[in-house]
């Protein structure tokens, strides 16, 4: 009979979330009609912003949805991975220079260029998408054909420019055909990108896609299941949302993504 409520708290338990106690059957409070509902008003929330407070906001943080509750967790803390010293540079120049004679997997027979990553060294926001493109290919920048520009887009609707923000990938060369890297070169690569959030140390990563959410959670998960949680990367919050390339052929993940995008830009403020 609460199969929506069963269904719920399940999903609560196998993401890991805090156990929920509802105090009315999920399913019926979902059917409620609105003469179910009480018919006082609800006491407003002091700290939700009026009116007018709304009007004085960033617009990127008008109407954007609350932080939502935890998710997956990826342990153990950062400081204890660096002890454990990973295998690849000890900066961010130096990782590039690695990558670029890299031959640790089958992919780096079709490169034109590696892709190691670009951006600010002490990004407080840290983008991983899949890995390169034609376009990234043959300029060694990530993220800079049509999904890129998206992605461009995006970052300035937070009001922050690509130069504040780190874009990496999971595989620092293209595959070919944009096929999606297979498991032994996501693994082959990892500690690179391992390594780049070492040492840049973001206060949030958001992963673009179901590639990037795979890699940093080690989780097969789908996108629907992943999506609206913070999960924690080794004690850094981890934002996941559709991938740029995606949006462009799906229109109607964009307002979703910008709801990710927003919850990631008011962890930055946290
Ligand atoms: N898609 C990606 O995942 N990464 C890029 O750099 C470009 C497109
Ligand atoms: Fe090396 Fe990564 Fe390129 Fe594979 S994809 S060759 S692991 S840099």
């Amino acid at each position: 009979m609460d199969t929506d409520r069963e269904r719920y708290l399940k999903q609560q338990i196998e993401l890991g979330g805090a156990e929920v106690i509802l105090t009315r059957p999920l399913g019926e409070v979902m059917r409620a009609s609105p003469i179910d509902r009480p018919v006082s008003a609800p006491a407003p929330d002091p700290s939700a912003p009026g009116p007018a407070e709304e009007m004085r906001l960033p617009k990127w943080k008008q109407g954007a949805p609350p932080i939502p509750g935890p998710g997956l967790m990826v342990a153990p803390p950062v400081p204890s991975l660096l002890e454990g010293g990973s295998t690849a540079g000890e900066s961010l120049e130096s990782i590039q220079e690695t990558v670029r004679g890299c031959t640790r997997c089958f992919l780096h027979q079709g490169r034109t260029n590696t892709v190691p990553g670009e951006g600010n060294s002490k990004a407080r926001l840290m983008f991983v998408g899949e890995g390169p493109g034609q376009t990234e290919d043959q300029t060694g920048r990530p993220f800079v054909g049509r999904a890129g520009e998206l992605l461009t887009g995006i970052i300035s609707a937070i009001d922050l420019r690509r130069e504040d923000v780190f874009i990496a990938n999971v595989v620092k060369c293209r595959p070919p055909q944009n096929r999606k890297p297979l498991p032994d070169e996501m693994a082959a690569c990892y500690p690179y990108l391992q390594r780049q959030i070492e040492l840049i140390r973001p206060a949030v990563l958001v992963a673009l896609g179901a590639t990037a959410a795979e890699a940093l959670l080690a989780s097969r998960r789908g996108l629907g299941e992943l999506r609206g949680k913070v999960h924690s990367y080794h004690g850094i919050p981890l934002i996941v949302t559709y991938h740029p390339a995606a949006l462009l052929r799906n229109p109607n993940w964009k307002k979703p993504t910008w709801d990710d995008i927003r919850i990631a830009r008011q962890l930055l403020d946290r």
